[in-house]
């Protein structure tokens, strides 16, 4: 392929993202399912202009989202089947908050981020991300919605791990919505469950609790992993949660857990591993989205991680690989430096 073409569709990526928006927010998926429709008709159901609907549509099918036959009629393909609503490991979400307005803005801070390491919330809005949130719950809830789509598709494995078999109660710290507690309370009926986040996204998750089965041995409690961690756990669990600070915030939030844990308590980290010198497509979007859309966050190596946790009383025992991009770090809490 001519090195023009590859950079032809690098370059064009946002306009196929604005693309998918569309998609998502018309439902077309979901009005294809299970049946082809022309543009004609769906512009019927959604109330915009065909010939623009098909002519995006077709673009969409230049990019490898959705059919379309000889006779105008659109269908689903294994792609666009992902966006349905609702429909299980449904990408819907994620399109949605990548290209929602917010995101949109803290990228165009790009240049400023470069020049002076501030991240897209603090320059655009003059606050953190998790403020910023606070203050549009609209957002915030979209957010939440994106996170739970993409934990879904690594719950199931997180919850399938060794360390949580030897545990009575788990404290999800910035748990978000609960979904993966819920998967892992699932797979260990003895298990006990404290769900930490902010009051806001502690909304979505009571009725996702309920809807799986767990609401009744979930203690829901709001706050602040800066000021607290959930007590009484002998376990305590942070996916994708160090991921969006720099190393202070990082050394206060693990500090807070060790204050947290009793001596050989269990803490479980999940994240995305990244090594300073090494490309992969997925780590390293992340890892950008992080410097932009967070207060100086990064992915980290398991030596980086090793390092943090040991400088606040932490020995990482084990990195479990998981299905997927993640991986579960074990840490058991030992005593603090100089006092072994
Ligand atoms: C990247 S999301 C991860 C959510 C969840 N652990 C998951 O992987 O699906 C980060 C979570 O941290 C929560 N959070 C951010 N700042 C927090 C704070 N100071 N105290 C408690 N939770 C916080 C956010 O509300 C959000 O749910």
């Amino acid at each position: 392929m001519p090195p023009q073409l590859t950079l032809f569709d690098l370059a064009t990526g946002g306009i196929v993202a604005r693309m998918l928006q569309q998609v998502v927010r018309l439902e077309i998926p979901d009005r294809l399912d299970r049946t082809s429709l022309t543009a004609a008709e769906l512009a019927q159901q959604t109330g915009v202009r065909s010939d623009e609907l098909h002519r995006m549509l077709r673009a969409c099918v230049s990019a490898g989202v959705f059919r379309l036959d000889a006779a105008g009629r659109f269908s689903n393909n294994y792609l666009s089947r992902a966006l349905r609503t609702g429909a299980v490991g449904s990408f819907r979400d994620p399109v949605d908050y990548f290209t929602s307005p917010e995101v949109d803005e803290v990228w165009g801070s790009l240049p400023g981020t470069l020049l002076t390491g501030e991240g897209g919330y603090e320059q655009r809005f003059g606050c953190s991300v998790w403020d910023w949130y606070a203050a549009n719950p609209g957002a915030e809830t979209r957010f939440a919605r994106a996170m739970m789509s993409m934990s879904a598709l690594d719950a199931r494995g997180i919850g399938a791990s060794t360390p949580f078999r030897r545990l009575k109660r788990l404290g999800d710290v910035g748990g978000g919505a609960g979904l993966v507690l819920s998967e892992i309370l699932r797979q260990h009926p003895k298990l006990e469950g404290v769900l930490f986040d902010a009051e806001g996204v502690l909304e979505v998750a009571r009725e996702l609790l309920a809807a799986r089965g767990v609401a009744g041995r979930v203690d829901l409690q709001a706050g602040s992993f800066f000021e607290r961690v959930p007590t009484g756990c002998d376990g305590l669990f942070l996916k994708n949660i160090l991921h969006d600070w720099d190393d202070e915030a990082v050394l206060k939030i693990l500090g807070n857990c060790r204050a947290g844990l009793p001596l050989g308590g269990t803490l479980l980290l999940v994240e995305m591993l990244h090594d300073t010198n090494t490309a992969n497509r997925v780590a390293s979007l992340s890892d950008v989205h992080m410097m932009m859309a967070t207060t100086r966050g990064r992915e980290r190596s398991s030596e980086e991680l090793r390092l943090l946790l040991e400088r606040q009383g932490f020995a990482l025992k084990k990195v479990h690989p998981l299905p997927g991009f993640q991986s579960l770090l074990e840490a058991v809490a030992v005593p603090p430096q100089g006092q072994a």
